[in-house]
């Protein structure tokens, strides 16, 4: 078998796709396992060495789904596709995860900017400090970060899961096609 082109096709996932959510779904692993940890342990030298990245590492995934969904908006006419009524609750399956992986971020980049505190991520001034902090853009992040971050998790096992159930019970290798 080879590993194929690096456009997608509608037998697979191209090398690009694959890349993008192999990539995500580790640097995520290393993100949920940071906040698992704080949750469960507090601050601690553990808890800082997976999660002190927190800020650079979603930084990261925001940059990283928004090149991912434009791929994936690019080559959706070649994708494998997802007919039927169980397909189409796995195409908005997807969608749920897109719209959380976009959202997620967004919120505490917003928090932070208007926290007034400056962030850099990899020493790229990308928000300067300033001495007043902007009340509606911190709210939206403070009532809703944490409890969507935890959410995207939840709905990301569930992901996974199927891609077990499919391969299992429904005797349909959807596996191959991402791996
Ligand atoms: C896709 C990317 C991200 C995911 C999945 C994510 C997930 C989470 C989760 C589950 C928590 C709650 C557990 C904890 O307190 O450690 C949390 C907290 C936090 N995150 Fe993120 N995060 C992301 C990106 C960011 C970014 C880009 C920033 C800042 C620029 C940020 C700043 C914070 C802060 C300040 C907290 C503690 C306050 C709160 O719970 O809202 N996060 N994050
Ligand atoms: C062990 C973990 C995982 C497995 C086994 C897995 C498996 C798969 C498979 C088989 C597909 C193709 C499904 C189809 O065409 O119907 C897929 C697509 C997808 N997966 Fe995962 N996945 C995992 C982790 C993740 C994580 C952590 C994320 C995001 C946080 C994610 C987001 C997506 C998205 C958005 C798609 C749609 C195609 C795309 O735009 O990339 N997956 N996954």
């Amino acid at each position: 078998m080879t590993t194929g082109g690096w456009l997608d096709t509608p037998q697979r996932y191209g090398r690009i796709s694959r890349g993008f959510h192999w990539l995500m779904a580790a640097l995520f692993t290393w993100q949920f396992a940071g906040a698992l940890l704080y949750v469960a342990t507090g601050d601690n030298a553990l808890t800082r060495f997976v999660g002190g990245g927190h800020f650079t590492l979603g930084f990261t995934l925001f940059v990283l789904v928004l090149l991912r969904g434009a791929w994936g908006l690019a080559n959706l006419k070649r994708r494998p596709p997802h007919p039927g009524r169980l397909g189409r609750a796995a195409a908005a399956g997807h969608a749920l995860i897109y719209a959380l992986m976009i959202v997620v971020p967004s919120l505490a980049l917003l928090r932070q900017y208007g926290s007034g505190k400056p962030f850099a991520p990899y020493g790229i001034p990308l928000m300067p400090a300033r001495d007043s902090k902007i009340a509606w853009m911190v709210a939206p992040g403070d009532l809703l970060h944490y409890w969507l971050g935890f959410i995207l998790l939840a709905v990301v096992l569930g992901h996974a899961a199927m891609a077990w159930v499919h391969r299992v019970l429904r005797k349909e290798d959807v596996l191959a096609r991402m791996t």
